[in-house]
């Protein structure tokens, strides 16, 4: 079993499988970057998959791909397929903007893929245009029925920005409830990779929106995510997550892998370790977990700032650790 100093047991990994994006979300990515990690210094699959075992069998039971946008990587059913048959019952989950998941939803599903979570900011062509650079709502529409009709488990992430997308939370809501598909609403966590002047839609914003048609109570259903989840008198759950809210940390069970082998602590902290030169070893590997595991703060660095006009702003591209 994996626990840190402060006592949480870590069994989720989130995989992220490459840097690259098709869209280019103003809160995210600039329509011009940076440059890419070259090829050759990202992980193989192979490579990716000597790491999973061993943290698997330290105890690792969710194991979450992510990118960048993951499905741009060629053959992402193998790595999936190369993780679920080492542990069939592991909840094997993929993040994504579902551009391209239509066409790829049997082959994942059929190589053990259990869940999807899709981004989707907006209902309407111009915004969802506007905010992710791409003319894609169609197709992202159109893969969120594909992945039902696959029966894959899917949950809708929506993050909510003033003057943008914030007249559309109940149209979202409403969309999410009507396929009863968990929407979480996401508070703007600020980047350097973002454009400057986005500002997000606070959280007491969000909910008051939704009161305003709905009587909601908070449940204390179990946390396993950073959501904080809700029900409305119809019994529909939904989520909220805080990026600037530190009650998540003490729960908090996860590590990331990014698609150059950093091993990352946490995803406010910028310390981390490489695992590539220590993956033809074992027991090398297993001590980079343990010291990254050993390394885990005990809050996230912006938890004494509550509002992102205080705040720090991070360096790290959510791109870089899959979020
Ligand atoms: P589930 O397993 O379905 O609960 O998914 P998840 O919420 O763990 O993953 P997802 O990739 O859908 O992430 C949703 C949002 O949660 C993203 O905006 C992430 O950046 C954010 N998130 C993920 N991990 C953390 C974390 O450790 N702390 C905080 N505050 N937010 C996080
Ligand atoms: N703030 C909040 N959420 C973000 N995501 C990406 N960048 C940000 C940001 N700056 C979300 C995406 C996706 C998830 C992995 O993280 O919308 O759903
Ligand atoms: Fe791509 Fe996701 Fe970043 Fe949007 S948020 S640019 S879909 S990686």
């Amino acid at each position: 079993m994996l626990v840190d100093k402060f006592d949480r047991k870590i069994d989720y990994l989130r995989v992220s499988v490459t840097q690259r994006c098709n869209f280019r979300c103003q809160y995210c990515m600039p329509e011009k970057p940076f440059e890419w990690t070259p090829k050759e210094d990202l992980l193989s699959y192979e490579q990716m998959f000597d790491f999973i075992k061993v943290a698997i069998d330290k105890g690792i039971k969710k194991i979450r791909i992510t990118g960048g946008e993951p499905l741009v990587r060629d053959d992402l059913h193998k790595l999936i397929s190369m993780i679920s048959s080492y542990k069939p019952d592991i909840d094997l989950a993929i993040t994504t903007n579902a551009y391209l998941l239509k066409e790829q939803i049997f082959k994942l599903k059929e190589a053990g893929l259990k869940r999807v979570n899709i981004s989707l900011d907006s209902l309407e062509k111009e915004t969802f245009w506007y905010l992710s650079k791409r003319d894609a709502l169609q197709k992202v529409l159109d893969s969120i029925e594909a992945a039902l009709k696959a029966e894959v488990k899917v949950k809708i992430n929506s993050v909510i920005l003033k003057n943008i997308n914030e007249n559309e939370i109940l149209n979202l809501y409403n969309f999410a409830k009507s396929k009863n598909i968990q929407i979480r609403f996401i508070e703007y966590m600020e980047n350097k990779n973002a454009y400057i002047d986005l500002k997000t839609v606070p959280s007491s914003q969000i909910i008051e929106t939704i009161k305003s048609k709905y009587c909601l109570e908070e449940t204390n259903l179990p946390k396993s995510s950073a959501a904080k989840l809700y029900k409305d008198e119809d019994g529909y759950v939904f989520g909220i997550i805080e990026p600037y809210d530190d009650s998540f940390c003490k729960a908090c069970n996860r590590i990331r892998l990014s698609a150059n082998g950093d091993l990352i602590p946490c995803l406010y902290y910028e310390d981390s370790l490489n695992i590539k030169s220590s993956l033809h070893n074992k027991q090398k590997t297993e001590n980079i977990l343990k010291q990254v595991i050993d390394n885990r703060p005990e809050k996230n660095k912006w938890s004494h700032n509550k509002t992102a006009e205080n705040t720090e702003i991070s360096s790290r591209a959510f791109y870089f650790t899959g979020g």
